[in-house]
């Protein structure tokens, strides 16, 4: 909780404070409520409002000067519905709203937020958190519109990995940055107060089934359509795949057509859904063998002959194996090479996610 959140309110020029935000924080005050949301998260709460398209949700309304920044950054018609489970609290954010007919407050647990939503924008301050055994983190898959952005505040700025909290791994923060269906992340606002956000993935979705299909299923279908983007390919049960170009082939191509044509059946594995699209996302390199394992397996510290496939600022690179390729530094080159060269060379890293093989001249 932030308990300097109404009296670092209260130190500010109310003249520059929202109507609303001054209002709430007085309310606050006059009940002695100390927990306020700070300036700091508030700003960031109007700025956050401003993106949101129908509906913003709260759980924890306090004394209302959270929902105050957010109704004061939302647009006009922008309906927003915080919950607080403490009566008299909610009845007084309500007095404070009264004269704003976009905002609702609910009196009772914050699960009654499921009666709207799904949500453009959630803040979750009170109740949905995870932070406590009493409290089961919201589930944004129902709660979030794909899209949608979901912040959590009052956090102790932690830069390392881990998050810590009191010296402890921060199991509820780490919760959320590591949850699949979101891009989450730490926002410092001040010396001592960070908040979490993040958005709602729109293409890896929560979704691991889908219109009979689940993840890792292997489907075959006939390419409908080739862009320079990637290929569409109609699915049984007149369903859409897509496999975009990094999921064609695990050799490098210039165009999609060296890959797969108009016509042509292929078969490939369910990567996602793109529930939005209606499309089923697909790759086709994922049932090839990846020459980069086999590579990998081979040939970590060994010396290899390669050709120079391209030269560039950084260095050359260097094809070592059909489809595969690494790169020789440019300080450790004594010469200026060309394309089409033979070179010998010594395999010194290998990193399978980021795809990069480092060479040393041999
Ligand atoms: C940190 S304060 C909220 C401050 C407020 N959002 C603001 O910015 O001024 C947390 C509030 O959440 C309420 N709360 C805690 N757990 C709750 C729950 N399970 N359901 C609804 N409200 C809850 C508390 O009564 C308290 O008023």
């Amino acid at each position: 909780m932030s308990v300097a959140g109404t009296d670092a309110h209260a130190r500010l020029d109310p003249a520059h404070l929202p109507p609303l935000v001054a209002r709430a924080v007085a309310a606050a005050r006059a009940h002695g409520f100390p927990y306020s949301c700070r300036p700091e998260h508030g700003r960031l709460l109007q700025a956050l409002a401003g993106g949101a398209r129908t509906v913003i949700g709260e759980t924890g309304t306090g004394y209302g000067v959270g929902l105050a920044w957010l109704a004061s950054g939302a647009g006009a018609d922008v309906r927003l519905v915080s919950a607080e489970r403490d009566p008299e609290r909610a009845r007084v954010a309500a007095e404070v709203f009264a004269g704003d007919p976009r905002v609702t407050v609910l009196t009772g647990d914050w699960t009654r937020i499921h009666e709207d939503g799904p949500y453009d924008l959630l803040v979750l301050d009170g109740g949905g958190q995870g932070k406590t055994a009493h409290d089961p983190a919201a589930e944004v898959s129902s709660l979030l519109a794909p899209g949608g952005t979901v912040v959590l505040d009052d956090f102790t700025p932690s830069a390392g990995w881990p998050p810590l909290h009191e010296g402890k791994v921060d199991r509820a923060r780490l919760y959320w940055l590591e949850h699949r269906a979101l891009d989450m992340t730490e926002i410092r606002l001040a010396d001592d107060l960070a908040a979490l956000v993040g958005s709602r993935c729109r293409m890896r979705g929560t979704e691991t089934e889908w219109r009979g299909l689940e993840h890792g299923d292997v489907v075959r279908g006939v390419v409908t359509h080739v862009a320079p983007f990637g290929v569409f390919v109609e699915l049984p049960g007149a369903l859409q795949g897509f496999a975009a170009v990094p999921e064609l082939d695990w050799h490098r191509f210039h165009a999609v057509e060296e890959v797969v044509r108009v016509g042509q059946e292929v078969t490939a594995e369910v990567l996602a859904f793109d529930v939005e699209r209606g499309q089923v996302r697909l790759s086709l390199k994922a049932l090839e063998p990846d020459p980069w394992l086999a590579f990998a397996r081979e040939n970590l510290g060994r010396t290899v002959r390669g050709r120079v496939t391209k030269v560039a600022p950084i260095g050359v690179f260097v094809q070592v194996a059909e489809g595969v390729e690494g790169l020789v530094p440019r300080e450790l080159l004594d010469r200026a090479c060309a394309v089409g060269e033979e070179l010998t060379v010594d395999v010194t890293g290998i990193n399978l996610r980021r795809r990069r093989i480092a060479l040393a001249v041999g």
